[in-house]
């Protein structure tokens, strides 16, 4: 390994239950799904437990915590309904996201800089039930200097920008969009915050962002959910950590 520290995989297991909800009942079951990536090399679990309750339920966030022995990332918005479950559920972190009823997924990181007097207090009492907190934050120094402001002890640094720009024919948009990735990266990191990453990651894009070395932790949920549909659920867990593993000591990127 080079002198890069090791890069966790968090896999986010929402998409599971969003095809459970479409006909309602159990099935697919999301801690199952949660089981079967652990087996396969996941190094922890990530959920989103919507306000409008689309995929995750509170039940589902209770199951993975009792019956999953991976550190459990709640995701969810920073709302005093959402306070009291983190009370009751205690996982191992809670990545808080900015959230809006009509989006199809997180757009955008959390305002942290615009809203300092309501996320430090937030922050501060999750903190005070022994849960780890993550602000959810675009490639942004402010924000991120807003998060350390904050007590946050880890960010994570919104990649669907980047996402989309792979998805455009312009390298120099993607080179762009990765920059400000690292240079948000470092800088984190030099202010002694944990740096995480994630939001649209796929076999494609995974690898420049998992030789960034002062990350470690990716989460990763659509695209290993929607990939094991053609290849099973360990497969994608297991293709998507060679690739992580292979980026970090590769010396490719
Ligand atoms: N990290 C955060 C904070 C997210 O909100 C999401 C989406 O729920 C992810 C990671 C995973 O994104 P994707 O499903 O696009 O891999």
């Amino acid at each position: 390994m080079s002198g890069k520290k090791p890069l966790r995989l968090g896999v986010n297991i929402d998409h599971v239950a969003t095809i459970r909800n479409a006909r309602g009942g159990e099935h697919p079951d999301p801690v199952r799904a949660a089981e079967l990536a652990m087996s396969a090399g996941a190094d922890g679990v990530t959920a989103h437990l919507r306000g409008d309750r689309r995929h995750i339920r509170d039940d589902d966030m209770r199951r993975l915590r009792n019956e999953i022995p991976l550190p459990l990332n709640f995701e969810m918005a920073a709302t005093a309904e959402m306070h009291m479950l983190v009370s009751e559920i205690r996982p191992h972190a809670c990545c808080i996201v900015p959230e809006n009823r009509e989006e199809k997924t997180t757009e955008g990181g959390l305002d942290v800089a615009g809203q300092d007097n309501f996320i430090r207090p937030f922050v501060q009492s999750i903190k005070g039930m022994g849960v780890r907190v993550s602000l959810f934050v675009d490639p942004d120094f402010r924000q991120i200097e807003a998060a350390k402001r904050a007590g946050a002890e880890i960010v994570e640094i919104h990649t669907g920008a980047y996402h989309e720009a792979c998805l455009s024919t312009t390298n120099s948009r993607i080179k762009a969009e990765l920059e400000l990735i690292r240079k948000a990266a470092a800088f984190a990191h030099s202010l002694g915050l944990e740096v995480h990453a994630g939001h649209g990651l796929t076999f494609h894009n995974v690898q420049p962002v998992a030789a960034i070395g002062e990350l470690v932790e990716l989460n990763i949920g659509h695209f290993l959910i929607g990939e094991s549909i053609f290849m099973g659920l360990a497969e994608s867990v297991k293709e998507m950590r060679r690739l992580m593993d292979d980026a970090r000591t590769g010396g490719l990127y």
